[in-house]
């Protein structure tokens, strides 16, 4: 197996694949990491003593199963392409490369060769049961918060912190995109809605078609505003059919903050916790709702579409 990136989320993913080495031995699997991939080979690491760090990507070529947590988008699909290519499979982390070039990774997606649980709410699964049971019934709408950082942002502007400053704490922690303009820009939940909606609305769903509108106007008065009369801003992501319920059309989608009722299920999930809202017509209306950044909680989703692959299953299947 090979690794690409080893930052926040594939630290994590090389220590919880050591972790759970009874699991895969229960299987009749052992991983062993080929090479990790990395830009600065002396940067101190907490990864498991051994692993290879190296900035060669040459190891690709024996691995029977890469991870990628690099991030960006024309590098690694340069790497992963020829890798998909040759009919090997790709656990990924990645939205933006997922937004944004479908038009290249959708027949590998379809072919069941990409994993990537991970790429929506880390490790709080909504991709599986959007690719698998959630298919049987009519799909409505939905709305969703799926980013950590303007989550955490907002939380904190609550609490009295300024903006730069909230920003800075979750850098700290790890939920910040390079460059944070991805999360505060409302490009990052674009790029999640982009791929949530090819599972409920269209197989081919363009990411140019979100509609974009990010946190970085908001101000300690709109929130004190909104608290004032009950209701809480959050960076909200929206797919439903134009014209509504039953009516066949074109799918909006908008990613825009919008001041809530505190007793809204996207308010009442819980601190830090990511929620999405799925309304379909035999289904009803479900709630999921979890932890959406961060090294572990990303990691976990990962090690499991490793395990759903060592298993047999196949990777996401987007509508067709
Ligand atoms: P990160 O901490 O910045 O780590 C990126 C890693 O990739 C680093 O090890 C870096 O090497 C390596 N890398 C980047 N560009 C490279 C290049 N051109 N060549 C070789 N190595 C390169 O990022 P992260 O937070 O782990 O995120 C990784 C991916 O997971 C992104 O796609 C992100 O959107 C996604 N994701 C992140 C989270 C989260 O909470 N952080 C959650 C879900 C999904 P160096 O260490 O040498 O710099
Ligand atoms: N930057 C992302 C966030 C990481 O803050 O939600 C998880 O996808």
């Amino acid at each position: 197996m090979g690794v690409l990136g080893s930052g926040t989320v594939g630290q994590d993913v090389l220590n919880l694949i050591e972790r759970r080495e009874s699991v895969f031995s229960d299987l009749g699997v052992k991983i062993e990491i080929s090479g990790v991939l990395v830009r600065d080979v002396n940067k101190v690491r907490d990864v498991p003593p051994g692993t290879r760090v190296t900035t060669d990507p040459g190891f690709l070529q024996e691995c029977g199963v890469v991870i990628e947590a690099m991030g960006g988008v024309d590098r690694p699909l340069e790497m992963l392409l020829p890798y998909l290519r040759s009919g090997r499979p790709v656990i990924t982390a990645n939205k933006a490369l997922l937004a944004e070039r479908w038009d290249v990774l959708r027949e590998y997606a379809l072919a069941g060769s990409l994993y990537y649980e991970a790429s929506v709410m880390a490790g709080t699964p909504v991709i599986g049961p959007m690719s698998t049971v959630l298919r049987a019934s009519t799909f409505t709408r939905l709305q969703a918060v799926l980013n950590g950082t303007c989550l955490y942002i907002l939380n904190q502007m609550e609490e009295g912190r300024d903006y730069a400053d909230a920003l800075a704490g979750a850098q700290a922690l790890g939920y910040a995109e390079t460059p944070p303009t991805l999360d505060v820009g409302g490009f990052d939940t674009a790029h999640k809605l982009a791929v949530l909606a090819r599972f409920c609305a269209d197989g081919n769903f363009p990411y140019s078609a979100v509609e974009v509108q990010g946190i970085e106007n908001i101000t300690q008065k709109d929130i004190q505003d909104a608290r004032a009369a009950g209701e809480r801003i959050k960076l909200v992501a929206e797919l439903e059919r134009q014209g509504g319920a039953g009516q066949t059309g074109q799918w909006k989608a908008t990613v825009a903050p919008q001041r809530l009722p505190e007793s809204h299920p996207l308010c009442t999930a819980g601190a830090g916790r990511n929620a999405l809202v799925y309304e379909g017509e035999e289904c009803g209306m479900l709630i999921f709702a979890g932890g959406g950044a961060g090294g572990m909680i990303t990691a976990s989703a990962m090690v499991g579409d490793l395990l759903d692959w060592v298993i047999g299953f196949p990777g996401h299947v987007p509508l067709h």
